[in-house]
């Protein structure tokens, strides 16, 4: 990964500069990467605060030979990657809150946003667009977002070198898809749940059209996850909001 290299000073979102190149054919492990997002993007629509040159903003082009309803699944190897690459980098281990937010004290400092292009059955590229939180102080974040938002800066107190970071996300990014590919989701999710401070865990989800409340017991082999409501019912939980709830 990363040995085509697209790098913007300035972009909009480089999600939507490697969606585009990667429609032209741009080779499996090409990274878009900038210093600041004019438009960053979040999941479920949301904007994506990118403005200060002092994170990660960088999207990662792959084409793995798996099945569109795999897909999701890389998100998850995703989120086990930037972990294993922040704790090797700064000793920090953050946690991983279902889907794709790595957080550290309770607090957001990684977003990740995959997207997939697919014919019918096979997937023509995944993109893997990654968000990190790294040299900002409190007050570069907007006030909206201060009280639920850190960098790794403010929790380790040392500026990070963010070249060395994106090197060993890359580094981890390849280990675990590879390991994804050759021996499938066991291995991964496995790495998952270790990192997780979701599962076991009462969580409310906010669905698109309900809330539910339960237990949050695992994922599945596709990255569903898996509530126990009080009925003992068990549903699969595919994209939501989710918070954890003290009782
Ligand atoms: C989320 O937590 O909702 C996901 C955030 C993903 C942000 C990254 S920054 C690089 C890439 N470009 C974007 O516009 N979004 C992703």
């Amino acid at each position: 990964l990363g040995r085509t290299i697209l790098y913007y000073p300035v972009c909009d979102s480089t999600q939507n500069i490697a969606a585009e190149t990667a429609r032209d054919g741009a080779p499996h492990g090409t990274l878009v990467i900038t210093e600041v997002q004019t438009s960053g993007r979040g999941r479920l629509e949301r904007a994506w605060n990118s403005s200060a040159n002092k994170g990660i903003w960088m999207s990662v082009i792959i084409r793995p030979e798996i099945s569109p309803h795999q897909a999701p699944q890389f998100t998850l190897v995703s989120a086990v990657a930037i972990t294993k690459a922040i704790e090797s980098l700064t000793g920090c281990v953050p946690e991983i809150k279902w889907p794709n937010d790595l957080l550290i004290n309770g607090k957001k400092v990684t977003g990740i946003l995959t997207e997939l292009q697919a014919d019918m059955d096979r997937v023509q590229s995944i993109i893997i667009g990654i968000g990190v939180n790294v040299n900002q102080d409190s007050n570069s974040f907007n006030e909206s977002i201060q009280s639920i938002a850190t960098s790794l800066k403010m929790e380790t107190g040392i500026e990070i070198d963010r070249a060395a970071l994106v090197a060993k996300i890359l580094f981890y990014l390849e280990k675990y898809s590879r390991m994804y590919v050759e021996n499938g989701f066991e291995p991964i999710k496995l790495l998952w749940e270790s990192y997780s401070c979701t599962i076991g865990k009462r969580i409310r989800a906010s669905l698109l059209r309900e809330t539910l409340e339960g237990v949050a017991i695992g994922i599945t082999a596709d990255g569903v996850l898996e509530l126990r409501l009080d009925t003992g019912e068990i549903r699969g939980i595919y994209s939501a909001d989710i918070n954890l709830i003290d009782k």
